[in-house]
């Protein structure tokens, strides 16, 4: 089994951030999310991350939910380099014969088949096989110097590197491959006699040549998809880069997205066939759209499952449940475990929360519906507010089937409304309505009881 090192503990300063370079988020997942994602899919699953203290304490976490199960940390403090990130991680594992994979934890866009090419590239004689990539110049990425055709000789840091060195525009992309021994003895001599006073990972490679080691190149196809993320600018330009892919994945899948640029998707979403993303609708946490419905344009969409033939248009959807044929929208915000049933309708401000709408529900309009179950054809008037919050808790309103509730009616809860039920317009519903029973008033009465009086 291949063992993989990822390096995360830099300081990130190119970032101006509190927070740790690897952990700011691409398409909703933290950078090292995506390494450790890939690693996965290239089957690597003996992943050691070097941090800082951050970065350890919630590295497990994210290789959890990755996918890739448990990994180990080991805390680099303070950073003095990827060199000496590289000398503390051999310092914790235990030496083993054959390959171990060596990657910058800032390459969210690495792909699972190049790190296997890597991870085959080196071979029996083969010192180190590392990935480099052609790119426009200027760029801040170190050089590779070519020691032949197939042959890398020497990599120079762009801030050590002569005017002839940086008119090379071949990159190193900090994914390597290394016979683990040759490693061992290469990082013990580094040096940090160099412009930034670091120990070089790269230099390493160097120094191998120079004892008669061979070191191989490995051409990635697209420098884009190996970028360093460094700074805020580069990081907005990988997320606009993976969310491209992340598109094209369910285009190809048959999901009509109109506007690619404009719709921001995570991973791990499930969008069955023949769906349509409108434009400015961004799509997260798992969330998943069944065939034939259409999402957005201006939507948010969070921790949702949204079933065949629904429509959510203008509005925002947070870890709640929509059945099939259920339209939402314009404007309204379902939230907080709710659950609407077949051809339920939502229209313009609408809140749902925590509301259970059976089948063939309406709230059409301008309604707050909280801890409400609401059975099946009933109506929900203009205005309707359920009133769940007594000042100290929560309380529960249950409406039954076929309910007629009119505009303008507050149900101040806990409550319960049977079956067949009527409210008045304007009613303030403090008292049960038993089932076929019309109340209006405030406080609302049953009509026959309000005529007498
Ligand atoms: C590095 C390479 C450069 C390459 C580029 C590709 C070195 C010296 N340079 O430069 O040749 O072109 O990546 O993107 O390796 N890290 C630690 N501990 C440290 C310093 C860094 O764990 O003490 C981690 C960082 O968190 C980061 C990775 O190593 O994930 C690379 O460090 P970074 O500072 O981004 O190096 P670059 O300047 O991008
Ligand atoms: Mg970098």
């Amino acid at each position: 089994m291949i063992r993989a090192v990822v390096l995360a503990a830099g300081k990130g300063t190119r970032m101006r951030s509190s927070r740790s370079k690897v952990l700011h988020a691409l398409c909703g997942r933290p950078m090292l999310w995506h390494v450790l994602r890939a690693l996965r899919d290239a089957d690597v699953s003996d992943v050691l991350v070097v941090g800082n203290a951050e970065v350890c304490g919630l590295a497990p976490e994210l290789s959890s939910d990755a996918g890739l199960g448990s990994l180990e940390v080991v805390l680099q403090e303070p950073q003095l380099g990827t060199g000496h990130a590289v000398q503390i991680a051999l310092e914790k594992l235990a030496p083993k014969r054959g390959t171990l994979l060596v990657l910058n934890g800032d390459l969210p866009l690495v792909e699972a088949d190049l790190i296997r090419r890597t991870a085959a590239t080196r071979d029996g004689e083969i010192a180190a096989a590392l990935v480099t990539a052609t790119m426009p110049l200027p760029s801040a990425f170190g050089r590779i110097v070519r020691g032949g055709l197939d042959r890398v000789a020497k990599i120079v840091e762009a801030r050590d590197a002569s005017d002839d060195e940086l008119a090379l525009d071949e990159m190193n992309a900090g994914l390597y491959a290394y016979d683990e021994a040759k490693l061992r003895a290469a990082i013990a001599e580094l040096r940090n006699d160099n412009a930034q006073g670091e120990f070089y990972l790269t230099d390493t490679i160097g120094r191998l040549v120079s004892q008669g080691d061979r070191v191989v190149p490995i051409l990635a196809e697209d420098y884009r998809s190996v970028l360093g993320v460094n700074d805020r600018a580069e990081l907005a330009a990988a997320t606009a880069l993976l969310n491209r892919r992340l598109c094209e994945h369910h285009m190809r899948n048959g999901v009509t997205i109109v506007d690619p640029a404009r719709t921001y998707l995570e991973p791990d979403l499930e969008i069955a066939a023949d769906a349509t993303i409108l434009p400015n609708t961004a799509i997260g946490r798992r969330s998943t759209i069944g065939a034939h419905s259409e999402i957005g344009p201006n939507c948010r969409i969070a921790n949702a499952k949204i079933g065949e033939h629904t429509i959510v248009t203008e509005s925002v959807v947070l870890d709640s449940t929509l059945a099939d044929f259920v339209y939402v929208g314009p404007f309204a915000h379902i939230r907080g475990g709710s659950e609407l049933g077949t051809g339920v309708r939502i229209g313009d401000f609408v809140e749902t929360k925590a509301a259970k709408l059976a089948a063939g529900v309406r709230a059409a309009h301008l309604s707050y519906l909280g801890d409400t179950t609401v059975g099946e054809r009933t109506n929900i008037g203009a205005g309707t507010i359920t009133c769940n919050y007594d000042g100290v808790k929560k309380n529960t309103t249950t409406i039954g089937k076929d309910v007629f509730i009119g505009s303008d009616s507050a149900l101040v809860a806990p409550l319960e409304i049977g079956d067949g039920a009527m409210t008045g317009a304007g009613s303030v519903v403090i008292r049960d309505v038993p089932p076929g029973t019309r109340v209006a008033g405030n406080p609302a009465r049953p009509l026959a009881e309000k005529e007498k009086a």
